[in-house]
């Protein structure tokens, strides 16, 4: 693999430009004016920023079962395209990731392609039906080494069963993702409830339905000894809650994702089923109650909760529409408009809660390290200042449906690279076979 230099980068978007070689997967030399060894690859990027590579604890690639829509293959390269590093796949798969010889596969075939580690998420319980706890052990100690938990998509909404996941997990050292969704008062729902749902007659989600569920776990994992953690946070009263757990010294940890901090539920009124998403798009209020959260350290992360869906799928009645939305490609651009360029968050807190944070949180030894020589070279260089026209087409993903169409964004990942090596540069993925030596 040769050396790649990386030339007049600001590290975290701050102080003097300086050049960083990367030799040998690592960060190799950090200083002014390096120069490039015979063989290296120049990356010329002055006036751009160096960021740690960037972790999503929440993506759906949809394989196995559904490689119409996306497959590790398709999702890795818009992951590498959007800076990703790493990124967790939810286990809401067919099969689902309930099983090691599944969870296994996954992490083989993201490292076969080489574009971004992808790390399966085990389901909590078998077939996701929420009754009988899968074997974590057997998974968190195969190839893939699970890390993570999860039955997303659905809720573990039977409070002995989230019991004993959480004492299981405390045991195991692995951590318990929850999708926060009370189904009893979510029967039928496909929309935010409040005034725009009933103007346009959409069955209403409550906010009780997600804020319910997170006071129980919160109460359930300081009971148990054990850490646990909100998938998608979407409203002003988790973000109480969590406030409140916190200061109680709950392990507790909670993502926010890009569509809910940008977007919010007056998108309805075109009934586009590119709006539906689980839990679905709030008010401003609580957008703006989120962004707060993200910026003060109550919300720990950014995951983009990147769902893939066929046109079909997408494109019928709003409450025939599946839930869900592409993010992997728009997340680092969502969040400078969301939170940098407001001043809610300089680049350094972009780096803390895209990197380093889900790093932490899952417990990934080689992701969200310092920009420091001899620290392994998972990086992306972006720049601050180029601004890009969203188009669905063009996303890299197997399906089209970003609610991001015909937007323009600020900032651009120039390049991304994994333990040294280049996975995307201007725009292309770049595949482990293209440049192998
Ligand atoms: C996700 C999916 O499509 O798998 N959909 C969604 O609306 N977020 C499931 C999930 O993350 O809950
Ligand atoms: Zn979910």
């Amino acid at each position: 693999m040769s050396p790649v230099l990386i030339r007049g980068v600001r590290l975290y978007g701050a102080g003097d430009p300086v050049d960083v070689l990367v030799d040998d997967r690592q960060i190799a030399e950090i200083g002014a004016g390096l120069t490039a060894p015979a063989d290296a690859e120049v990356i010329e990027a002055t006036g751009q920023i160096l960021l740690p590579g960037l972790v999503d604890l929440h993506t759906h690639l949809r394989e196995p079962g559904r490689e119409d829509t996306e497959t590790i293959e398709t999702g890795s390269a818009a992951a590498a395209l959007g800076g990703f590093t790493a990124v967790f796949a939810m286990a809401n798969t067919d099969p689902v990731a309930d099983t090691a010889v599944v969870t296994d596969h996954v992490w083989q075939r993201g490292q076969d392609i080489g574009l971004v580690d992808v790390h399966p998420v085990g389901a909590v319980t078998v077939g996701l039906a929420g009754e009988q706890l899968t074997e974590m052990g057997a998974m968190a100690a195969g190839a893939a080494r699970v890390k993570m938990f999860s039955d997303d998509g659905k809720c573990v909404h039977d409070p002995l069963v989230m019991r004993r996941a959480l004492e299981y997990a405390s045991g195991l050292g692995v951590l318990i993702a929850q999708h926060a969704e009370e189904p009893r008062l979510t029967v039928g729902a496909v929309a935010h409830e409040g005034p725009n749902a009933a103007r346009l007659g959409l069955a209403g989600w409550p906010r009780s339905a997600e804020e319910s569920i997170v006071a129980r776990d919160a109460i359930l994992a300081r009971d148990a000894g054990a850490r646990v953690h909100i998938c998608h946070a979407s409203t002003a009263g988790t973000v109480e809650l969590l406030k409140w757990a916190k200061g109680q010294g709950i392990s507790i940890t909670a993502e926010v994702t890009p569509h809910h901090l940008l977007l919010d539920d007056s998108r309805l009124a075109s009934y586009d089923g590119v709006n539906r998403v689980n839990p679905p798009l709030r008010e401003a209020s609580d957008a703006l109650a989120l962004r707060a959260a993200l910026a003060d350290g109550v919300i720990d992360a950014v995951a983009t909760d990147h769902a893939p869906h066929a046109a079909q799928e997408k494109c019928c009645e709003f409450a025939n529409a599946r839930p869900g939305m592409l993010g992997l490609q728009t997340a680092l651009s969502v969040i400078a408009e969301t939170m940098v360029a407001p001043g809610l968050l300089d680049w350094r807190g972009v780096a803390r809660v895209m990197s380093e944070n889900p790093a932490a949180i899952v417990g990934l030894a080689d992701q969200g390290r310092p920009l420091a020589v001899g620290e392994p070279a998972n990086l992306t260089v972006v720049d601050p200042e180029a601004r890009w026209t969203v188009t669905g087409d063009e996303l890299a993903s197997k399906s089209t449906n970003t609610p991001y169409q015909s937007m323009t964004l600020p900032a651009t990942v120039t390049a991304t690279l994994l333990r040294g090596r280049i996975t995307a540069r201007d725009g292309q993925a770049r595949r482990r076979e293209v440049d192998a030596p």
